[in-house]
């Protein structure tokens, strides 16, 4: 049996750098508090003529590039996202099409947050198995057209940008070795954009407030939770796959907070240098972060041919998720 696993990866980031400085125009804060609170110094923001699509098409080529396929080669397309293109259809469709792939199943993994790509991963990995071929999967979120601009609390910590891979199966694959994917609904409204679905669907009033651009965070509970749940799902993906955190040459998390990656690496007992962090140069980019750090983290050397790389990230649902590749 061939193994199944990463063909190739690809990221991209919009040409503008936003300074903490920056954010000081807007709303009452510092570089001092945003860099002690959440190590963030810089974060890349879409061009206003740049829509969702316009970075998962980016990153996408760059993948398909990596992995020596072309877009006749690839079978089927997942994007994790939650600052799609339009709220119906799925980003996904947009995608195909300025891409020019064949009339595929396409379709986005919506609402997981910041879990989103590693879940996809995760679907891709199992369509492969079911059904050969090669999936391509994206994540990508342009997150600071979609927020609330005047709310300190959340504005600060996002970025912009995508990643992607093309899953398949081959002798010379990034194998895919151990997987696993969480969700505890309950906490639901601790982490959510609650405006413009059914339950408070758009009207000119919920305009007015500004309500469509509301986070609700609860913060520091949303600190505790990531921060339990990235080391637990990595514990456990190691545990199911008969390995242990010594045999892990790379961590690569969720790019939430340099706080939280600090103390996730600390429970998990590995040395600061084997967790690999960028939240300093993009913020939290929600779904694209894992794939960005991964691609990053190979451009720059830091992987090896044989290292074990974990994943683990953490999201709104609460959804959370960790994958183990063999590069
Ligand atoms: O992928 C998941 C997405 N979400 C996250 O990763 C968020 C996880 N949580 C965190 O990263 C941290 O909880 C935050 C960075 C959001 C906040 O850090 P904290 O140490 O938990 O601060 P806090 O919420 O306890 O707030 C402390 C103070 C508050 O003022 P008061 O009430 O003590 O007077 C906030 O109003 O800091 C204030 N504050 C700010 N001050 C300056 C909140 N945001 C800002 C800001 N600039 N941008």
């Amino acid at each position: 049996m061939t193994k199944v696993g990463l063909l190739g990866l690809g990221a991209y980031v919009p040409e503008r750098v936003m300074t903490n400085d920056e954010w000081a125009e807007y709303v009452d804060t510092s570089h001092e508090w945003i860099v002690s609170r959440t190590g963030i110094e810089r974060r890349r923001i879409a061009a206003e003529d740049q829509t969702t699509v316009d970075l998962a098409v980016e990153a996408a080529r760059s993948a398909m590039a990596d992995a020596d396929v072309s877009p006749a080669d690839i079978d089927e397309i997942i994007v994790a996202t939650d600052t799609p293109e339009v709220f119906l259809p799925d980003t996904a469709a947009f995608l195909q099409d300025r891409l020019g792939v064949g009339q595929v199943p396409c379709y986005d993994l919506a609402g997981s947050g910041c879990a989103g790509f590693v879940l996809a991963l995760d679907v891709a990995r199992s369509r492969v198995i079911a059904n050969d071929g090669r999936v391509l999967v994206v994540g990508v979120e342009l997150l600071t057209r979609l927020l609330n601009w005047h709310d300190r609390n959340t504005c600060v910590l996002f970025g912009d940008a995508a990643g992607a891979a093309v899953v398949g199966r081959g002798e010379d694959v990034v194998e895919i070795v151990g997987t696993l994917a969480g969700t505890d609904g309950s906490k639901s409204d601790i982490l959510a954009l609650e405006a413009g679905g059914t339950r408070l669907p758009f009207s000119e009033e919920i305009a007015a407030k500004g309500l469509h651009k509301d986070l609700v965070m609860h913060g520091r509970e949303v600190f505790r939770e990531a921060v339990s749940h990235m080391t637990e799902c990595s514990l456990q993906v190691l545990e199911e796959a008969g390995l242990t955190i010594d045999d892990v040459d790379l961590v690569v998390p969720h790019q939430a907070n340099l706080r939280i990656l600090n103390a996730v690496g600390n429970r998990l007992g590995v040395p600061a240098e084997k967790v690999y962090i960028n939240v300093q140069e993009y913020g939290n980019t929600g779904s694209a972060s894992v794939p960005l750090a991964l691609w990053e983290a190979r451009e720059k050397g830091r992987i090896s041919i044989g290292d074990l790389v974990l994943l683990c990230a953490f999201g709104a649902g609460f959804h959370w998720s960790a994958m183990l590749l063999r590069f």
